[in-house]
Parts: C-alpha cells; structure tokens; sequence
C-alpha cells in the first residue's frame, strides 16, 4: 500500500499553504541539470524576479538558497555576522528568538530586544536600545507566524540606519503577502521561504543582499551558504552544489504568477481575504490576539475560548473536513489556533469552508454559535 497522500489537505496553519495548481504542473517538466544552458536562463530569470517581488533597490542580489526559510536566516547572518560583531535581535516570539540563537552560533554579541508575544516592538524602545548599546546589525521579523503580528520594519530599519546599523529582516511570511518594499525601507539583507505567501513547495529560500550588505560582508564561515561561491553560481556559472531543477521551475512559476496578479494586487487580496476571516470568526464568538494595526493578514492567531479543548478542535478539522489548522508555540501554546491565509490558501472559499468546520467542531463540545 501506498504512503503517498491520495485527499489534497487545506493547508490553513502557518505553513505550507496550498501549492498553486499550475506550480505542480511547472514541477512535472523534465529534470536538467544545474549547469543546463536552460538552467542558467531560469536562474537569470528567477533573480530578475525575486528582485522584484522584494521591490529591492538598484545593485542589490536576490537569489535562492536551496533549503528552507531558515536557511534563508542562515545565509543572511553567516555573511553579515562574525565574532564580536554586536548584533541586536528584536525577539517578538519563536522566530525573533530563532534569529538570535543564529547570531549567537556565528559567533555574535547578541543583545536581545524582548518584547510580550502578541505584541509588536515600540519604535522608541529600539531607538532607547541602540542609544545605550550600539550595534552592528539588527535583525528582526517581519511578520511573526508564533504570534500572528507584523512589526513595523519601516520605522525599525529606518532607526537602525540612523545608528550606522546593517538591517536583516526575516520576511518568510510576509513576501508577497504583506507589503514590503526592500530598497524604499531601506533594509540591507532579507530572507523567505516558497512554501507560504509565494504559493510553492517548500525547499528554496528566497534571499536579497543590498548594496550595503554586500560590500560589508564578511569572510563567511559555512560553506554551503558562503555568498561568494553562491555568486560563483548564480552569476559566474561555476559548480557549487546540485541545485535542483524541479524546485527552481516551481519557484519560476509562482513568481510568474505573482507577476501576473501584480505584487499590490495579491497583498490587498490578503487583506480582504483577512478582514473577511475576522467578520466570520466573529459571528462565532472568536476574535485574534493581536490588536488592531499590528495584526498580519497572512497568519491569524485566534483565541482559544475557555474550556475549549483546542487540540480536539484541531483533530476534528483534520479528520472530519481534511482541514489543516495550527497550534500555538511556547508561551501561546493551548491558547491560539493559527490560521493561515497566505498564497493559494487565502481565498473566500477556504473561508467558508473553515467557518462551517469550526461551528461543526465547537458544536461537539457542546459550545452553540451567538445568536
Ligand atoms: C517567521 C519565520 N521565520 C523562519 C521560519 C523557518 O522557516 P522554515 O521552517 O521554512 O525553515 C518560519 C517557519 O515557519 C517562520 O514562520
């Protein structure tokens, strides 16, 4: 008997999300090799427009790491951070927190900026911070999947410049679903991942290096993510490791398709498509945790009522409706559901559907909808 999955599971948790129909098509062209003559078009093309996607300023290099998000986190600090270099972590939840632990492996004085999870870092608590400790770099997220809140990187890069610092920002849920302008915001380095807002597999990770970044980077310790040799490939056409095609035409035809709906476009459709989810969480006595203004459009923490057994919750939208939800992590855990609605997946239909299976499942535990 088979293992392989025979139902397409609604990916509505904080990752993957549904891969877009023709992205599994694109993955079904014949495998070439990474040194192909059609390789190295595709490459060219996927810089051309990962450089856009990140709307990244003029002299900047956008490429993908082969790996996941966190291997986008990987490169970005493994090329920016070296012993002694003073690194400032804004940590908001889980993924803040992963970030500093990177800084802390390559060899960073990390300062740790630590905000409540579920709410987003003041700006006038980092600029207080970098007065009194001065740093290098700072790294935050930008929209953080543990809690559901994006952090103002706007206002935050613009006080790390002022201080003289390099800016690194880990956009895994908010490229091509909330706004993000690279070059404008002025952010040095930033990093993703495909299998979220950008509608693919998961296995590349798009990252940007700025002009900035790049003229400051250090002698890189690893050599899988060292920027040079990764340059030697994208850009000099010389071996470094066996990228693989297939990963490369899904990531060709999500940005194609990102493309075609138009980059603003797709983020108010993340929007409405957000908004819409609240009113219908609404009508069935659930709200989100973050306030309003620092709430993401593509992960949505949702509050567990009391006496709700969550994780039943979870069980029975799986194993009833073929719906996929999230947990809360760490502190969070027990008390939020995430609901993604990111790509493919942020769609009124899945809406819906998510409604009738959430009144179906606390109706089980004897909980009625409000009149
Ligand atoms: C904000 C954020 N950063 C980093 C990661 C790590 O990405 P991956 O699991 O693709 O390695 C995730 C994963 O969900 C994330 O949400």
């Amino acid at each position: 008997m088979s293992l392989l999955p025979d139902v397409d599971r609604i990916l509505l948790g904080p990752g993957p999300s549904l891969t877009a129909p023709r992205v599994m098509r694109a993955m079904a062209a014949p495998t070439i090799s990474h040194l192909d003559p059609l390789m190295m078009a595709l490459l060219d093309d996927v810089r051309a427009r990962l450089a856009r996607t990140f709307r990244a300023a003029e002299g900047s290099f956008a490429f993908a790491v082969s790996g996941t998000g966190t291997s986008g986190m990987e490169t970005t600090v493994a090329n920016l951070v070296k012993d002694g270099t003073r690194a400032t972590v804004i940590v908001t939840g889980y993924f803040g927190d992963r970030l500093a632990q990177m800084c802390e492996r390559y060899g960073a004085v990390v300062t740790r900026l630590a905000v409540e999870w579920g709410r987003a870092c003041d700006p006038d608590a980092l600029r207080t911070q970098l007065a009194e400790t001065p740093a290098d770099v700072l790294a935050m997220v930008h929209a953080e999947t543990s809690t559901g809140v994006v952090n103002p990187v706007r206002e935050l890069a613009a006080i790390a410049r002022e201080h003289g610092a390099l800016t690194i920002v880990d956009a895994v849920t908010s490229l091509g679903g909330m706004p993000l302008e690279v070059g404008v915001w002025g952010i040095d380095a930033a990093y993703s991942c495909t299998q979220k807002c950008l509608g693919g597999p998961s296995g590349l990770a798009p990252v940007v290096f700025g002009p900035r970044a790049l003229a400051q980077r250090v002698t890189c310790r690893s050599f899988y993510f060292d920027l040079s040799l990764l340059e030697d490939y994208w850009l000099r056409r010389k071996y470094h490791h066996t990228m693989s095609s297939t990963l490369v035409y899904a990531l060709y035809e999500a940005l194609s398709i990102i493309e075609e709906e138009g980059l603003d476009a797709r983020w108010a459709r993340h929007e409405r498509n957000h908004r819409a989810l609240l009113e219908s969480l609404a009508g069935l006595g659930l709200s989100v945790l973050p306030r309003e203004g620092e709430r993401l459009w593509t992960l949505n923490a949702v509050r567990v009522p009391d006496g709700v057994d969550e994780a039943a919750v979870r069980v029975h939208l799986l194993e009833t409706f073929n719906i996929e939800i999230g947990a809360g992590l760490g502190p969070l855990a027990g008390k939020i559901w995430r609901v993604g609605l990111m790509g493919a997946s942020s769609s009124p239909r899945l809406i819906v559907l998510l409604r009738g299976a959430l009144e179906s499942a606390l109706a089980k535990q004897g909980r009625q909808v409000p009149a």
